[in-house]
């Protein structure tokens, strides 16, 4: 698809003209085009980058099992990204041994890819996007914090579109609580009951 490998084109553009950090690799959109249901996550990560996939890490995994619990599938899906880099820290350690991890992205980062996605969404033109956690949610919607607004469907006049905001799937492994874990499941349960209204 032409639309598509100018996306990809146009990211790496400004993957290779971003000098202000340094990054650790980009990767694409993936799923059909167009297609009803868009997740937009945070940013790739090493798996991501490595397997050239949203969503393949831990975090992915858990995504797909819930994404599955509610009977759908990668095939079904368009899953994004807010930043299409992996925006990585480097710690050297006492040895002299250098550990990189990812960070979140910084709002200009977001920022270099806005028209990229706003362009996606177009592409993909979605019936509701499914935002996963806090970084695609202030992108996208007025929003302040996922906390206010999970698990609920929403109209958004600006993008003419359904959104539905869900925590991002990492935050299991940051909240280990049965509370929370039964909360998030709740909402994948709520994502089933308001696709059946669209
Ligand atoms: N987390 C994200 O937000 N996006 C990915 O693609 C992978 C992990």
């Amino acid at each position: 698809m032409k639309e598509l490998e100018e996306l990809k084109e146009r990211i790496q553009k400004v993957v290779e003209s971003y000098d202000s950090e340094e990054i650790g690799g980009w990767i694409t959109g993936s799923g059909p085009i167009p297609c009803d249901i868009l997740f937009v996550g945070e940013a790739p990560g090493k798996n991501e980058v490595e397997q050239g996939k949203p969503f393949v890490g831990m975090a992915g995994k858990t995504f797909e099992s819930y994404l599955q619990s509610i009977g759908l599938s990668r095939d079904n899906v368009r899953i994004t990204n807010t930043c299409f880099f992996r925006p990585i820290k480097k710690k050297v350690g006492k040895t002299g041994k250098v550990t990189i991890s990812n960070r979140p992205p910084k709002v200009s980062e977001v920022e270099l890819f806005r028209e990229i996605l706003d362009d996606e969404i177009a592409l993909v033109n979605p019936r509701i996007i499914v935002t996963l956690g806090n970084i695609p949610l202030k992108r996208l919607t007025k929003f302040k914090n996922i906390g206010e607004c999970h698990g609920e469907l929403y109209f958004n006049e600006e993008l003419k579109r359904y959104v539905f905001p869900m925590y991002h799937p990492s935050s299991l492994t940051y909240n280990r609580s049965d509370d929370f874990k039964s909360l998030y499941e709740k909402d994948w349960v709520k994502l089933k009951e308001a696709l059946k209204t669209l």
